[in-house]
């Protein structure tokens, strides 16, 4: 496997192949020791054209964990500034023959076109309202850890399905596992075409949400809204904002997850966010194992 550029068409095994790495790292990591550098004198370049806290900040300690050399492009101080194209920024960066470029952009399947242009294993750091690979295998291996096999598992997915890569990267990855898998949104945040996907498209936040085990909480993409698709914050967090009440529905044990960052008061209420039910710090933690994951199997040529 060259690149991880969306989870869609990802086999069980390979996906299964890298929870399992992760789980490794992740015994390490929270004991507070370091693993085996099996990455010395390999290196890494992040690609960034949109912000990122958790993405690239993960991928970085990723592959210092592991002992790469990180080099992190700022877009905003790059050629880029200049006009130089994808193209050209992609083999300028290929020459210096980086074992991996890691991408995120604002335009669906640009990581695509970069993966046909260089050497370097790519992986796709979240494209536009396409994939967010690494999000979704983080978010399955949060789950696995807490839920054991999540076959058979029900999931919900509530928010800003629209704008979200999460959410479509989630969908692909919770039915590779088994789960069966809910959406719900307002009716200006929900896409066209949605009912080609393997979910289930709910007409209200509590069908949604009722006898699961997770529920996503997406975050309001307001800068990839181009009108106001909802009158304010406020009157979205009374009609679609998820609160503790709401999770009673849900089943015994459920937790909440959100890819986070979080607007705290709109998609999700304080009062569950800062509840043992909200996994979003377990799921950073997870974003780093399952990166670690992901850059030893796929420079060291194991999936
Ligand atoms: N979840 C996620 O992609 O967060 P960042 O935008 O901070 O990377």
């Amino acid at each position: 496997m060259k690149d991880l550029l969306q989870i869609r068409g990802l086999s069980l095994d390979r996906f299964n192949a890298v929870l399992d790495r992760a789980d490794e790292y992740y015994d390490i990591v929270t004991a507070g020791k370091k693993p085996f550098p099996k990455l010395k004198d390999r290196s890494v370049i992040t690609l960034f054209y949109e912000n990122s806290t958790r993405t690239r900040t993960s991928f970085e300690s990723a592959a210092k964990y592991l002992g790469a050399e990180v080099v992190n492009i700022s877009v905003g101080a790059s050629s880029v500034q200049k006009g130089e194209s994808l193209k050209d920024t992609a083999l300028t960066l290929d020459a210096m023959y980086p074992d991996v470029i890691v991408m995120r952009h604002s335009q669906s399947g640009a990581p695509h076109r970069l993966a046909g242009w260089v050497r370097a294993h790519v992986i796709n750091g979240g494209d536009g309202l396409h994939a967010h690979p690494t999000q979704a295998l983080l978010d399955m291996f949060t789950a696995r850890r807490r839920f054991g096999d999540l076959k058979g598992r029900k999931a919900a997915i509530v928010g800003d399905i629209k704008h979200s890569r999460v959410a479509r990267s989630n969908i692909y990855a919770m039915t590779l596992a088994g789960m069966q898998v809910n959406v719900f949104g307002a009716g200006t945040l929900m896409p066209a075409g949605i009912e080609q996907m393997p979910c289930k498209v709910c007409k209200s936040l509590e069908e949604a949400i009722k006898g699961c085990d997770i529920v996503m909480a997406l975050r309001i993409q307001l800068e990839r809204m181009k009108g106001g698709l909802f009158p304010s914050a406020g009157e979205y967090n009374r009609y679609f904002g998820l609160g503790k009440k709401a999770m009673e529905l849900a089943a015994p044990g459920a937790i909440v997850m959100h890819p986070g960052p979080v607007n705290r008061g709109v998609e999700l209420s304080h009062d569950l966010l800062d509840t043992d039910m909200c996994v979003k710090d377990e799921q950073v933690t997870g974003g780093l194992c399952v990166r670690m994951a992901l850059l030893d199997m796929l420079i060291n040529k194991e999936l």
